[in-house]
């Protein structure tokens, strides 16, 4: 079965990050975003892709030129301007010749949700679109989907007020398409699924949805992009935290061949190359190939994209740095600061919970 994957947005919650590589393409526990959806699609049986490009499209094709992803088939659709999810979804599905029942995916979701079960569901029911829902306490940044006992969805409600949310179920970001919902979507403007077209099919009483309560997480802010990585090194999605990870003891993983010299308390993981110096600690970190965590320096919570380094006696704390990116000696990064790909702090400076562009 074909899927199309959305990662054409910019990915605003994340800049700096995403500034010169695209959301998508972020590693999350040194294995790139998109290669985790993608391995999900695979096991439940898509073997062929189209992802849908928009922002910064090159970073892809550059990564797989042989058009091969986490052993899925890949083909791309390069948007010349913004489609909106549900133009993009059709541009993508018509440039891949798509005409069958197909599968649309969020490409910043990271899930081990059963799509098997969904396409039953969507069958069973003659459905002409089904969503996969899933529960959050606090409903208010997605899609609310209040379904009646058939699973037929009622309303889809984009992002409403905490308050005037009708439930804590929302679109996990998983679809089954019939090809007639292309038919719906117009050209030549900028459409959205959430707020356009699904909207449509609730008047005509054409969608479904089904909850599923397994591991979901959307991957698009600083906060939830570090706990991707938490919750993949702390067990709380199945298997080792990163492909060739090999575990060293306490909770700590080790890829290639870093050095140790300094104290790393699980849960970690250093990738390749990455060097933590005598006297500098690191603990729930993920420490990205070739980084230097120097002397005296503390790393607490945060994740290190390749190459970044932290100076003698600096502190990084519950934040993200970018590739390259450089912390000067003493300099003191506090909680959800993200910097951006080699952007620098200076000697002694602080930052506290800012965004620092490279
Ligand atoms: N090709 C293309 N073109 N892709 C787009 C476009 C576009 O114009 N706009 C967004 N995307 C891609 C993004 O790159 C991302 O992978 C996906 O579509 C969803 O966009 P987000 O910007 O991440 O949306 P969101 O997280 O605020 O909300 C969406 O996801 C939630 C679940 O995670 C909505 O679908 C919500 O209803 C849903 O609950
Ligand atoms: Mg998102």
């Amino acid at each position: 079965m074909k899927a199309v994957v959305l990662v054409g947005g910019e990915g605003t919650r994340l800049r700096p990050l995403t500034l010169s590589v695209p959301k998508q393409m972020l590693p999350v526990v040194e294995q790139p975003m998109i290669e985790r959806v993608l391995g999900q699609l695979g096991r439940h049986g898509i073997d062929e892709v189209v992802l849908s490009l928009g922002y910064l499209p090159d970073a892809f094709m550059k990564a797989y030129p042989d058009g091969v992803a986490a052993g899925v088939r890949l083909s791309y659709a390069i948007e010349a301007k913004p489609l909106g999810t549900a133009g993009a979804i059709r541009f993508s599905a018509l440039s891949a010749q798509i005409d069958g029942t197909f599968v649309v995916a969020n490409g910043d979701v990271l899930t081990d949700m059963d799509l098997g079960a969904l396409l039953e569901f969507h069958r069973a029911r003659g459905a002409e679109g089904s969503i996969s829902l899933h529960p959050v306490d606090d409903p208010s940044t997605f899609g609310v989907v209040p379904t009646d006992e058939t699973g037929r969805v009622r309303a889809f409600v984009e992002k409403p007020a905490r308050e005037e949310a009708p439930t804590h179920l929302v679109n996990a970001g998983t679809y089954v398409l019939e090809p007639s919902f292309l038919d719906r979507v117009p050209e030549g403007r900028q459409v959205s699924v959430e707020r356009e077209t699904f909207p449509a099919m609730v008047a005509d009483g054409t969608l479904y949805a089904l909850a599923d309560s397994s591991y979901w997480l959307d991957a698009g802010t600083p906060e939830t992009y570090l706990k991707a990585h938490w919750d993949l090194l702390e067990g709380r999605r199945p298997g080792p935290p990163a492909p060739g990870a090999k575990d060293a003891g306490g909770g700590v993983w080790l890829v290639g061949s870093p050095r140790v010299q300094g104290e790393v308390r699980g849960p970690a993981l250093l990738g390749d190359g990455a060097l933590v110096c005598p006297g500098a600690l690191v603990e729930k970190a993920v420490v990205g190939r070739g980084c230097v965590i120097a002397s005296g320096a503390r790393v607490v919570g945060s994740v290190l994209l390749a190459g970044a380094m932290v100076g003698w006696g600096a502190t990084v704390t519950g934040s993200i740095l970018g590739p390259g990116s450089c912390v000067g000696a003493r300099g003191d990064v506090r909680p959800l600061s993200v910097l951006g790909h080699r952007a620098s702090v200076g000697a002694g400076a602080v930052v506290a919970g800012e965004r620092v562009p490279g």
